[in-house]
């Protein structure tokens, strides 16, 4: 079973267009191994505890549960509109995972990996948070986005972090392919060599913070957000917290999933929730290193060159994009524009160019032309039995290696360079249309057969490009499918892919646009630019 499982995202704001990228990225990659033929479990969802919803909430003068609820709302809207299809919903307040999350904390603590301790430190009242000396400016002093700076003392529970650095260490080190890509698993290292790691704070009293998962043997306490939250890939996969209890039946057997196949975080999180806290959280529980979750790390979509933030005011809206774009133009866009694990410039022109660009004028274009003409030239009749002639081969060879390299790039997960190679071979159809004019050759009795196989070749690249296309546009997918009358193409593997999908004799339907062209004014609106 391919476990595949993404971050929990934040209920104190609404989602932004790096949230629409992640879910999408990861609902493309569910539905590809699905059709390399894996059996596939896709968790998502929100992380609804801590500090920021407690504080947002208390702005609005509304209960925190009202306010993540009514996030937690807007991200399922979305992931509605956009069409992802995940199996889980982890969502941090729902009772199976607080009593997840509480029968860890027991475990652990019966196996002496959490004490209670005093600590006297430096505490921002603006951001309610102790800070370190790594939170000091450059003269040595805290600077003034932390406001009133105090020093208290408080009692919290810890967890042994330290105990587990060593064996963190020697397994990042040791094992490649843990974090992809490589890159982020060195910079990991990197952190683990400049940082002796301190045990991690994962309480707080109750009068700084009452919107979290009660400590089950210390009332006055809530567990630390990010210690629950980590907790929900394990505990939304059935993770039974205890070898005396059998797992909740309303959630997936655990035995078959673990360990997570991908777990898809940004690259702000690898460090040190993900890269340190999570893995050692799950060593301290008694996970092998053969238990451990793959990470797979990607980049973030920034706006022209800069982060998006809210005190920018240049956060991108992933909502308003769908309905004025559609959600197929935006899917294709999230997916072909960035390289998976590096960052890219948000930019709504693009959308539009790369959308009508290879979508509208090349395979939107090849589906229409090859079905029109093989109905008004050959009654509706696709006629596959001549012999390929040097041209038409080296057109199956083009569709042949397009296959091959958006295997070779899926399996790496760079999904733009699948895209690229589908586009490779829908513009090589629409050249070698251009070179054998089936229009001309529909003119002329003598060259019937010749049209029938021009057409046949046409008509069998759309098929193959629908099935490639699939994992990151399943509704046009079904739309060509459709038009070409082929009822079960979108249930082949991606190893039954060969030459021959549509058989001699098959008869095709109606084209109608698929992929409608978007108008420029409609981006000029949206992109926010004067008319003059
Ligand atoms: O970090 N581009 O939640 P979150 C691409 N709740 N990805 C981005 C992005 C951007 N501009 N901004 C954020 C949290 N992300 C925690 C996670 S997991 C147990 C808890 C990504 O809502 C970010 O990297 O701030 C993260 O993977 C996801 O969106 C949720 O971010
Ligand atoms: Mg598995």
């Amino acid at each position: 079973m391919f476990y595949l499982t993404t971050a929990i995202d934040y209920t104190n704001g609404a989602p932004h267009i790096g949230h629409a990228y992640e879910k999408v990225l990861a609902d493309v990659i569910a539905r590809y191994r699905r059709l390399r033929g894996d059996e596939v479990y896709f968790l998502t969802g929100v992380d609804q505890h801590g500090q920021k919803v407690q504080q947002t909430a208390e702005k609005e003068g509304v209960h925190p549960a009202t306010f993540a609820n009514r996030n937690t709302k807007l991200f399922l809207n979305l992931w509605k509109k956009l069409g992802l299809d995940y199996d889980g919903w982890a969502a941090t307040t729902d009772e199976r995972h607080v009593t997840c999350v509480q029968r860890i904390l027991t475990r652990l603590k019966e196996r002496g990996e959490l004490y209670k301790k005093a600590y006297r430190g430096h505490y921002s009242v603006r951001q309610e948070q102790f800070l370190t000396d790594k939170d000091r400016g450059a003269d040595g002093e805290f600077g003034p986005e932390w406001g009133e700076v105090v020093e208290i003392e408080e009692e919290n529970w810890y967890f042994r972090l330290s105990d587990h650095a060593e064996w963190l260490r020697r397994w990042v080190t040791s094992t490649e392919d843990c974090v992809v890509p490589d890159f982020r698993r060195r910079e990991l290292i990197g952190a683990l060599d400049r940082a002796g790691e301190a045990d991690l704070c994962i309480s707080r009293p109750k009068e700084r913070l009452r919107w979290g998962i009660e400590l089950p043997f210390d009332p006055d306490y809530v567990t630390y957000v990010w210690f629950d939250a980590l907790i929900n890939y394990i505990s939304f996969a059935g993770y039974p917290g205890n070898d005396s209890d059998a797992a909740d039946d309303s959630l997936p057997d655990f035995k078959s999933l673990w360990p997570a196949d991908a777990h898809i975080i940004g690259k702000d999180i690898l460090v040190p929730a993900h890269g340190i806290y999570w893995p050692c959280m799950l060593h301290a529980m008694g996970f092998t290193d053969e238990e451990m979750p793959t990470l797979l790390v990607h980049g973030w979509w920034n706006i022209r060159g800069e982060k998006m933030s809210k005190s920018l005011g240049n956060v991108v809206d992933p909502d308003a994009l769908a309905d004025r774009f559609g959600p197929d133009a935006l899917r294709y866009y999230l997916v072909r524009d960035i390289t998976t694990g590096k960052d890219a410039d948000f930019d709504a022109e693009r959308l539009v160019m790369l959308y009508n660009q290879e979508l509208a004028n090349e395979l939107g274009n090849l589906c229409n032309r090859a079905l029109n003409m093989t109905a008004r030239f050959c009654g509706s009749t696709v006629t596959t039995g001549a012999e390929p002639d040097a041209e038409d081969q080296a057109l199956r060879d083009s569709c042949a290696s397009s296959v091959e390299a958006y295997r070779e790039a899926m399996d790496r997960y760079d999904i733009a360079a699948a895209l690229r190679a589908i586009s490779g071979h829908v513009t090589a159809c629409n050249a070698y249309a251009e070179r054998n004019k089936p229009w001309e050759l529909s003119k002329d009795p003598a060259g019937k057969e010749r049209l029938q196989a021009v057409l046949a070749h046409l008509v069998e690249s759309v098929a193959h490009a629908a099935v490639l296309i699939s994992p990151v546009l399943p509704e046009p997918a079904a739309r060509l499918a459709r038009q070409l009358r082929l009822d079960d193409l979108l249930e082949r593997k991606l190893d039954e892919l060969a030459w021959g999908l549509v058989p001699d004799g098959h008869a095709t339907g109606k084209p109608k646009p698929v992929f409608p062209r978007i108008v420029v004014d409609v981006v000029e609106e949206a992109a926010g630019t004067d008319a003059d």
